[in-house]
């Protein structure tokens, strides 16, 4: 058998295709499946023990050999067909497909999708191309204002009435210019701010708005709603805290704080040692901004709040570096699988 496969391995070293169809009929004759090697593979198997170690070797050495004329010559025809016919096994099992996952930004915009519904609430939705008009001016933002810089505004070039927008506060207008109260109705969307990209800010990230109109809407509404949903969404023992702020559009203003999930409120890195971690900003909706939509201020009054999600999502799950929700690496991904 020794003398057999050497025979051959000099018939190999020697050999040159003169063409893809010449190479073709040398391919089968010992690389084929009825061809010299099957043949010498299945005597070989019949060997005794202490001839198996020199034939394997000297077999092993002929496959690469014929292979690697095969290689050669293929790539000099420029003939990809002999390639197909050995890479292509129709006759091998599928690759399994993975399924997709939720994006935890889903996952968490969902769910306060469904706190919010369980309470009476909508789902609307605005543009991302806003005008000036929706986007500060009916907010209450005066032309040159210095409340404007709190958001850098991405807009549209030579025009100036036309910009990404900042917040979800838009879609409060023009459902307020479109529909008569009472008006109970969340809006999820990305809004857009001229920033630089870092682990802690993206030039486009998502809210969550919410807005309630009716007669004789009150603070102590807000603050109710407000901490059913911190209870929800977090833990049932969740705390939080309302701090004085400001908002053009809304009058009195605050930003929400809840006690840090993460230590429950006694102090961890997390929450910098102070117990608490800011999640939104609210308020009553100011006068002038319902009048700007045509709701007569002395009816009606009411509150507004708008969260980031990946605020939320950070609050809920602790990812530290903004740009992972953007970056679709599956390895980020797929750890939310469970979650969602
Ligand atoms: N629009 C504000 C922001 O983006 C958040 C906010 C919404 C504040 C509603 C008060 C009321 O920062």
């Amino acid at each position: 058998m020794k003398d057999k496969i050497k025979e051959l391995l000099e018939e190999v070293n020697i050999f040159k295709a003169e063409n893809a169809e010449h190479l073709e009929q040398f391919r089968i004759r010992f690389l084929g499946r009825k061809g010299l090697l099957q043949d010498l593979f299945d005597a070989f198997k019949d060997l005794p023990g202490e001839q198996k170690r020199d034939a394997g070797q000297l077999l092993n050495q002929l496959k690469n050999a014929a292979q690697g004329k095969i290689d050669l010559f293929k790539e000099s025809f420029g003939s990809n067909q002999v390639s197909i016919e050995i890479q292509h096994d129709l006759s091998m099992p599928v690759g399994f497909n993975e399924p997709g996952t939720r994006h935890p930004l889903s996952i968490v915009r969902n769910e306060i999708i469904t706190i919010f519904s369980s309470l009476g609430f909508t789902v609307n939705e605005g543009p991302e191309i806003e005008d000036d008009w929706h986007n500060f001016s009916a907010l209450n933002f005066p032309p040159e204002h210095p409340a404007r810089d709190m958001q850098d505004t991405f807009f549209i070039e030579k025009n100036p009435d036309i910009a990404l927008r900042t917040h979800t506060s838009s879609v409060q207008i023009r459902v307020m210019e479109n529909s008569k109260p009472p008006i109970r109705a969340i809006f999820p969307g990305r809004v857009y701010r001229n920033e630089a990209i870092s682990a802690r800010a993206n030039c486009f990230f998502h809210q969550v708005e919410g807005l309630y109109i009716d007669k004789n809407v009150s603070f102590a509404d807000l603050k109710q709603t407000l901490l059913y949903f911190a209870r929800e969404m977090f833990a049932p023992d969740t705390r939080i805290r309302l701090r004085p702020s400001y908002f053009p559009f809304t009058e009195p203003s605050a930003e929400m704080d809840i006690s840090c999930n993460l230590c429950g409120g006694k102090g961890c890195s997390f929450c910098k040692y102070t117990g608490w971690v800011e999640i939104l900003g609210c308020g009553m909706v100011d006068p002038a901004v319902l009048e700007n939509c045509g709701i007569d201020s002395k009816i009606y009054s009411g509150y507004a709040f708008g969260m980031g999600i990946e605020r939320t999502t950070n609050l809920k799950f602790q990812v530290k570096d903004l740009r992972m929700f953007s970056e679709n690496d599956l390895r980020f991904l797929k750890q939310f699988e469970s979650a969602g």
